[in-house]
């Protein structure tokens, strides 16, 4: 059996894989699982797949799991150093990182640092650290192996083909619940109606990503990385049913494009079986059922957030680590109920504002910028800027 690393074992991507983990018995063994604080949710996967490792990120609850586990053999690790230590074992033959956040960054670091293939489902590894994440993919492309839906397809589309060949990448992007809305209306929309995606049922920061288009600005500068194009060359389309996760146009004008039901098991199915194919967990797609599709561009004055990142995307340097943390803290307020949904994108926008961007930081110095951008964007959300 193969050796599995899960990281955010308890969240929407992390059970999504253990069901899949299920579904292709025999194959993996789990041998790292992690959460934030769901301990309870943790036992629960740590009783059931027997893992050597477990991480949880506060100290009482490496001790309250601990005791609650004193008839298992497992080793608990606490916090950041646990999730690098579970990323870099040598024995892992994949490690899946579905932890949210800027978290995810070291650890993916750490598992590329020691050899290790990377089921990448954190974009934020990439969109803060994506330039010191490719030095070391340069020889070996497909040590990431991504989740996210657009990007796997893509990943799917572009294998044996060279990046020259690219004429254009199309990100598909739902449109979020709020597509059809009018722009006036929503300032007035509540936490529970962000959060009910029309498609893909998702852990709650994706889904208000998805509802203020953030989530596809973040997917853009994670294309930029994993494809190696510029940004001129990302273009991003609203297809609200969700069924073409992305297309490639090549050179030659083909396009090709990636379909199917909106189901993350299947991303994730390909990467667990990947380089080969195996009958698959989620179901086929019915397209007489379906009829048509429909596709539109994205309007960028009632999502401005899809604008930030592409500003922040071809600025380069630490401004997309100041639109990633400004763009987390928002969210949490907006969650929180703090500020209405339209001062996510103004929060982002104005921390923006405040930084002076760093060309090339080192891993250090983003966790500092994040950590400044934090800081900024709490001011700038309680009204000191
Ligand atoms: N969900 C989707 O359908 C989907 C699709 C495409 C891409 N993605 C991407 O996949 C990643 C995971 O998304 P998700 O929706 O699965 O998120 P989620 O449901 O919120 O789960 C996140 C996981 O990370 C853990 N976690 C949260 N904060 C942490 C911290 N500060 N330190 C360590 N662990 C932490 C959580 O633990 P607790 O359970 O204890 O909080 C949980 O295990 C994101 O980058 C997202 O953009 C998700």
């Amino acid at each position: 059996m193969k050796k599995l690393v899960l990281l955010g074992s308890t969240g929407s991507i992390g059970t999504q894989t253990l069901e899949v983990v299920d579904f292709l018995a025999g194959e993996w063994e789990v041998i790292g699982l992690t959460a934030n604080k769901n301990i309870d949710l943790l036992e629960e996967q740590a009783r059931k797949y027997r893992p050597s490792y477990l991480v949880v990120m506060y100290e009482s609850l490496a001790r309250e799991l601990e005791y609650r586990l004193a008839d298992q053999r497992v080793n608990i690790l606490l916090g950041l150093e646990g999730l690098e230590y579970l990323a870099g074992l040598p024995e892992a033959d994949l490690v899946i990182n579905a932890l949210v956040g800027a978290v995810g960054l070291r650890p993916t670091v750490a598992a590329l640092k020691a050899g290790n293939k990377v089921g990448l489902a954190n974009k934020e590894s990439l969109v803060i650290g994506g330039e010191l994440i490719n030095k070391y993919l340069e020889e070996n492309d497909d040590f990431i192996l991504p989740i996210d839906s657009e990007h796997n397809a893509l990943f799917q589309i572009l294998s044996g083909h060279h990046r020259d060949e690219i004429k254009e990448i199309i990100l598909t992007a739902s449109g979020g619940p709020f597509l059809n809305l009018p722009r006036e209306g929503l300032k007035d929309v509540s936490v529970e109606e962000a959060l009910n995606h029309p498609n893909w049922n998702m852990g709650c920061r994706i889904s208000i990503d998805s509802a203020t288009l953030m989530n596809k600005g973040l997917e853009v500068i994670e294309a930029h990385w994993l494809f190696k194009q510029p940004y001129d060359k990302i273009r991003v389309v609203i297809h609200p049913e969700s069924i073409i996760h992305s297309m490639v146009e090549f050179i030659d004008k083909s396009i090709m494009a990636e379909l199917g039901v909106a189901d993350m098991r299947i991303p994730i199915q390909h990467v667990l079986t990947y380089p080969e194919r195996k009958w698959g967990i989620g179901k086929s797609l019915n397209l007489l059922e379906l009829g048509k599709l429909t596709f539109r561009a994205p309007d960028l004055e009632k999502f401005p957030a899809l604008g930030l990142a592409y500003a922040a995307g071809r600025e380069g340097g630490s401004l997309s680590v100041v639109l990633n943390a400004a763009n987390e803290i928002a969210v949490e307020g907006f969650l929180n109920k703090k500020i209405p949904f339209t001062d996510i994108p103004r929060i982002v926008e104005k921390t923006m504002d405040l930084h002076e961007t760093v060309a090339h930081p080192d891993l250090d110095e983003i966790y500092e910028i994040d950590k400044w951008a934090r800081r900024m964007a709490e001011e700038v959300l309680v009204g000191c800027f």
